[in-house]
């Protein structure tokens, strides 16, 4: 198991490039089983995430050349469609091929995705999609098992306790393509990889209007086609390394930076007192070259996260982390999975002062973070562990730095080009044992 060794304190500058968006090529990807022409996407990371879909595609007799960068998807054989628990456990997005599956293939077997670390996370409104769409659906051992002789288009309400669904919209959208008739989703997650997913699908042969809004309406047609398609960049990594720059009060440049789709984050970090200033006149708003820098005393904020176009709930730990640092408290409110707060301990073994009650916390700002074993437990509360290495004195060691590398390719190696001292390292079964054991012991006191 790898880990990290972070040596804190270091102010970063220099210049580096976003890469292309995890949770945009994962329904990408997804897509190419709508066809049996060839499907050609670029800028695709080099992420774990990635080769897990494309594994599955694989199994889904989908033809795949390359892992990253650009990337070719043919549909081949088009009788298997099992997507089997193995690889829907190692990664819950695995459920966006049900609805291209089912839209091209008549039959999808998908084992029913688990709980992951930061709640529930039901499945029930892609279902209720898909049966509003005439589909049948069985569970059979642990499968969610989804069958129509040819889907009909309807209008279907996708909205559920916490909002739009993402993943949801994306299912449904794909299907819907294929679908014979009118499909209007209402409630429609507006984030920007649905943008991007209805941009591929339209030049694939669909006739899908309004993607980024609440309506989306997608006129079916009998047979979808190839396409070339550039990924847009990572709006959460941008927003990632915005952060990391910020909390060693550093001057970094980002380059394709989707300034457009993160204009709340840029809202908070006004407030805070960070500065992303846009270095281009780009054409293209979501590719733009921003300087990061931050002034000396930070203040405190309140967030909530939202649906798009609010607060990401996927930037809600990297920000927890930077409030730790400004001189006042703040308050953050987690309104898309109530119990995504895993890093509040570990922050907590750095020194910070963070109480939470139910899905909202207050951040003691102005309490320097100390270096410490810490452990990460997802995606997102791993790079809060990161950054708070990169602020914190003396050294920090992150442990699980799997889960890390599932969204941000090599991080290690980005954040050094910038002037951070991040070493990956594999340690002699002993020295695991004594961090493992270092870890379990300040974990009880
Ligand atoms: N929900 C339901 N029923 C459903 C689906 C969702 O109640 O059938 C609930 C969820 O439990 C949650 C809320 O609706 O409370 C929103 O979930 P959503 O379906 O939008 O999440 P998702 O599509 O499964 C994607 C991203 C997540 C990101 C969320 C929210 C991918 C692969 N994943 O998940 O990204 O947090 O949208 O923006 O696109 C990450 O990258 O770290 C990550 C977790």
């Amino acid at each position: 198991m790898d880990y990290f060794r972070i040596q804190g304190g270091r102010r970063l500058a220099g210049r580096v490039a976003v890469e292309g968006s995890k949770n945009s090529a994962l329904p990408l990807i997804a897509a190419s089983l709508l066809t049996s022409e060839t499907v050609t996407l670029r800028n695709v990371p080099a992420l774990s995430d990635i080769s897990n879909m494309l594994r599955l595609l694989k199994e889904l007799g989908v033809d795949v050349q390359g892992e990253h960068g650009t990337v070719r998807l043919a549909s081949a054989d088009e009788n298997q469609i099992h997507a089997r628990y193995d690889i829907v456990r190692t990664m819950r997005a695995s459920i966006c091929v049900l609805g291209p599956m089912l839209a091209r293939r008549k039959k999808a077997i998908v084992a029913m995705p688990g709980g992951c670390a930061f709640g529930s996370r039901p499945v029930d409104l892609h279902l209720r999609g898909m049966q509003a769409l005439g589909a049948k659906i069985e569970l059979q051992g642990g499968d969610i098992v989804v069958s129509a002789p040819r889907l009909k288009g309807n209008t279907i309400f996708l909205g559920g306790p916490f909002g739009s669904t993402v993943l949801g919209t994306a299912n449904v959208m794909s299907a819907a393509t294929l679908a014979e008739g009118r499909t209007t989703i209402e409630c429609a997650a507006c984030e920007p990889e649905i943008v991007d997913l209805a941009n591929l699908l339209n030049a694939m042969g669909a006739k899908i209007r309004g993607a980024g809004s609440p309506r989306i309406v997608i006129d079916g047609v009998d047979e979808l086609g190839g396409a070339d398609h550039v990924v847009i960049p990572d709006r959460i990594v941008a927003g990632t390394y915005a952060v990391a720059a910020a909390i060693t009060n550093g001057d970094v440049v980002l380059e394709d930076f989707p300034y457009d789709c993160l204009l709340a984050a840029i809202d908070r970090f006004n407030e805070i007192g960070v500065h992303v200033e846009r270095l281009d006149e780009s054409e293209d708003p979501m590719r733009c070259t921003v300087r990061v820098t931050s002034e000396r005393r930070l203040r405190p904020t309140t967030i909530t996260t939202q649906p798009h176009p609010g607060f990401p709930t996927d930037l809600q730990a990297q920000f927890m982390t930077l409030l730790c640092l400004a001189e006042g408290n703040s308050i953050i409110t987690e309104k898309i999975y109530p119990e995504r707060f895993m890093h509040v301990a570990e922050l907590g073994r750095m020194g910070a002062k963070i109480y939470r009650q139910g899905p909202t916390v207050m951040v003691i700002g102005g309490t320097p973070l100390r270096g410490a074993p810490v452990m990460a437990s997802d995606l997102r509360a791993s790079a809060s562990m990161v950054l708070a290495g990169l602020a914190a004195d003396r050294e920090t060691i992150v442990s699980r730095i799997y889960h890390l590398d599932r969204g941000y390719s090599r991080m290690e190696e980005t954040l050094n080009l910038l002037g951070a001292k991040i070493e990956r390292f594999r340690p002699e079964p002993a020295e695991e044992k004594r961090l493992a054991e270092a870890l379990a012991g300040a974990g009880e006191g």
